[in-house]
């Protein structure tokens, strides 16, 4: 297991549709699977998706208890989500706040569906169906956008609000990203 390099915003490699994972319950997925989370825990991330450090598959994590980069936010499963399909449950979207490992420093308001289900598989295969709302609903469709080479920052609609963490939030502890 290892922290593994997060790519940056302006590399290319995170602007690519990703492959789907064929492969499931090897140990080469579980080392991957391994290598995200120590790197999403070094960084206090509340997701990571395999194409932000340089592995062009559709597997995504994501989930904490408390997250200090969003303090406010309840806690969301952590959950192994490959080969995922988001359908929205709702016609409406709100918007909110995010972040980005592969865009430090900086927060943006993105609107987002309030409501939607996500079914995909685990690293076993096991298929994967679950209702989500909210901040949960967010980060799901936060960390599969990065699977369809989408960053946050191309979906904001309010460029006014589209800041710098450390200027937007100034008591937050967030000097990570
Ligand atoms: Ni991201």
């Amino acid at each position: 297991m290892s922290v593994r390099e997060i790519l940056r915003m302006g590399d290319p490699r995170l602007l690519r549709q990703a492959e789907p994972v064929k492969a499931f319950g090897t140990p080469e997925l579980q080392s991957l699977i391994d290598d995200m989370f120590d790197t999403m825990h070094a960084a206090n991330g509340a997701g990571l998706a395999a194409p932000q450090i340089g592995v062009n598959l559709q597997l995504v994590i994501f989930g904490f208890k408390h997250n200090p980069r969003y303090p406010d936010a309840p806690a969301v499963p952590e959950t192994i989500l490959i080969n995922p399909v988001l359908t929205p449950l709702a016609s409406d979207q709100e918007e909110g706040w995010e972040g980005c490992l592969s865009v430090p420093g900086l927060r943006g308001m993105v609107p987002r569906w309030t409501r939607l289900q996500y079914e995909g598989f685990d690293q076993h295969g096991q298929r994967i169906s679950r209702d989500a709302e909210g901040f949960h609903a967010r980060v799901v469709q936060h960390e599969c956008d990065h699977l369809a080479g989408i960053l946050y920052p191309m979906r904001i609609k309010d460029f006014s609000r589209f800041g710098y963490t450390d200027i937007l939030f100034p008591g937050l502890d967030a000097n990570d990203d």
